[in-house]
């Protein structure tokens, strides 16, 4: 049993290029959180005390929580918030996955601060990892930075309407690195320290709310292995592309000449820079130094050496990237279910509408953005989490049953247009509508991406399970079928539980899984501007036959809304 304290607090942190402190909520006083660290078949058991002034949750982001649906995490979908004064313990237990995940508050834009790396290692005793034992490992958490209290800002915006403002630096391991040319450039850099000739395994996390990256160290090349704690075929790139949510663990051979690297992430797709970057970077930028500590002495004089960054829209290097991975072929791998039982074809991106975002008023004087699956946008229930509803049998007034397995009208989604030109620009009132799937249904998702307002990925996360990603492409999806040679029900990625697909930008995926798991299970959006917007969905699996397939009654201490 793997034990920690997290008490969760207001800390004064300094703002990046303006001068002053902004109060941040934070777990035990750091940004980012502890690591935790586990091998397979651990318990864990987490005790949460909230110290701060709002309500919090935490997400034990890609667990599988296995007969725990009450640990995992996500506001008013599985539990009450933790109320300011009081504690909750989650406890669960991470089996059949290793490598890295990780936390972050489920309420809120706190997650901007309240997260850290949760990493998963063999069983001891065990084999271990399926590639060569690596000489040393660096967790490399990615995030953004408002300079502000994220949790007043985002309710702000809903009581405004106004959308939140976009980050003022991306951050790694919390630090905004040396390209920011503020007054007083900022020297608060993540220092990586490695000895020449040997092999290191990064274990990279992007907890960034809206933003994904690319991701480089100059002079030095990756070999991904494992991508949402699920082993990977080794892929070697120069480059990592990283959605917000994902995780990549990839070993780096430090073989360059003794010296100092910048390792560095770049926006892919947002091109708006915050503070001007350096030539070479062509929207935002964040850096970190790998510093060989064999030639320290003689390197320190030298500014480190920039790698090249793709430009932002580089779609090409992302979904290249992506389409790249195909699952380990190792004993007792999880496998593709090769028949389906539920089939749903489900549009995700924005639209507008006269509501307000999580409230249900639609009395607005001008249209707001918001977000929906399949024309529906999401709203949260206010007074008894989703889980609790479904244990007690009392859905009436929290949730229906009538999520949608299609969309209304079938058109053509990459007709990109505004307010009215496209079927499906309004939405109509938030509401929490859920899918009930029988318990061990197999279940065959085509995400298609609409670009009504803009074209725009959607990294789609779902608690719970894992999913198989069987294909993804652009365009609209256009009926591939099993059979036709296009899925591929082989090797195909599985981004493990919590897992995650980045929708490509006016495309499709196709994905699959098996709904072993009875709960209330969210399947979101991991951009946090569009999740708060209602991108969002709910999976009701019902129990299977045995007392060990039920929802287990709930912990005495789940906190009350
Ligand atoms: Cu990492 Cu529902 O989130």
């Amino acid at each position: 049993v793997l034990e920690h304290t997290f008490s969760v607090a207001t800390l004064s942190l300094p703002r990046i290029c303006e001068p002053g402190n902004t109060s941040v909520t934070a777990v035990n006083g750091r940004v980012p959180g502890p690591k935790v660290e586990a091998r397979e078949g651990d318990t864990v058991v987490i005790h949460v005390i909230n110290d701060s002034p709002y309500n919090v949750t935490v997400h034990w982001h890609g667990v599988f929580q296995r007969g725990t649906p009450w640990a995992d995490g996500p506001a008013m979908v599985t539990q009450c918030p933790i109320r300011p004064g009081r504690r909750y313990t989650y406890r669960f237990t991470v089996a059949g996955q290793e490598g890295t995940l990780w936390w972050h508050a489920h309420s809120s834009y706190m997650r901007a601060t309240v997260y850290g790396a949760l990493v998963i290692r063999p069983r001891r005793g065990a084999v271990d990892y399926p590639f060569r034992k690596p000489d040393g490992e660096k967790t490399v958490l990615l995030g953004e930075w408002w300079n502000g209290d994220t949790v007043a800002l985002e309710s702000r915006s809903f009581s405004t309407g106004v959308p939140m403002p976009n980050a003022d630096a991306y951050t790694i391991n919390g630090m905004p690195g040396d390209l920011y040319h503020c007054p007083e450039r900022t020297n608060r850099i993540a220092k990586f320290k490695v000895r020449r000739d040997k092999t290191y395994l990064l274990r990279i996390i992007n907890a960034a709310l809206n933003t994904a990256f690319f991701f480089k160290v100059a002079g030095h090349t990756f070999t991904v292995v494992a991508a949402d704690a699920s082993y990977m075929d080794p892929y070697e790139t120069d480059v990592i592309v990283i959605a917000p949510g994902q995780t990549i663990d990839a070993l780096m051979t430090t073989d360059a000449s003794p010296g100092r690297y910048h390792m560095a992430i770049s926006s892919y797709q947002s091109a708006i820079p915050f503070p001007p970057m350096p030539a070479g970077f062509n929207g935002n930028a964040s850096t970190a130094v790998v510093e060989y500590v064999d030639a320290a002495a003689t390197a320190n004089a030298a500014s480190p050496v920039l790698p090249v960054m793709p430009v932002p829209n580089d779609t090409d290097t992302a979904h290249g990237f992506y389409t790249s991975l195909k699952a380990l072929d190792r004993p007792g791998r999880r496998t593709v279910p090769l028949t389906v039982d539920t089939r749903m074809l489900v549009t995700v991106g924005l639209g507008f509408s006269s509501c307000q975002p999580i409230q249900t008023q639609c009395n607005r004087s001008a249209p707001v953005v918001l977000a929906n699956m399949n024309n529906v946008s999401f709203a949260l229930p206010a007074t008894v989490s989703m889980l609790e509803a479904h244990y007690r049998n009392t859905p009436d007034g929290v949730y229906t049953r009538d999520f949608p397995d299609q969309p209304p009208l079938v058109f053509d989604y990459t007709s990109r247009g505004l307010l009215g030109n496209t079927p499906l620009a309004s939405t109509g009132s938030p509401s929490t509508k859920v899918k009930t799937l029988r318990y061990n249904a197999t279940v065959e998702m085509v995400l298609q991406n609409t670009a009504l307002v803009g074209l725009e990925s959607h990294p789609m996360h779902l608690h719970g399970f894992n999913f198989f990603v069987v294909a993804q492409g652009f365009g609209n999806y256009d009926g591939v079928e099993d059979g036709a040679g296009k899925l591929n029900l082989v090797n195909p990625q599985e981004r493990n539980k919590g897992a995650e697909v980045a929708v490509p930008t006016g495309g499709w995926a196709v994905i699959r899984f098996v709904a072993n798991n009875p709960g209330m299970w969210a399947m979101h959006c991991h951009l946090d501007s569009h999740f708060g917007i209602g991108l969002a969905m709910v999976f009701e699996v019902e129990s299977g036959p045995t007392a060990e397939t039920a929802v287990p009654p709930p912990p005495p201490d789940l906190p009350q809304c």
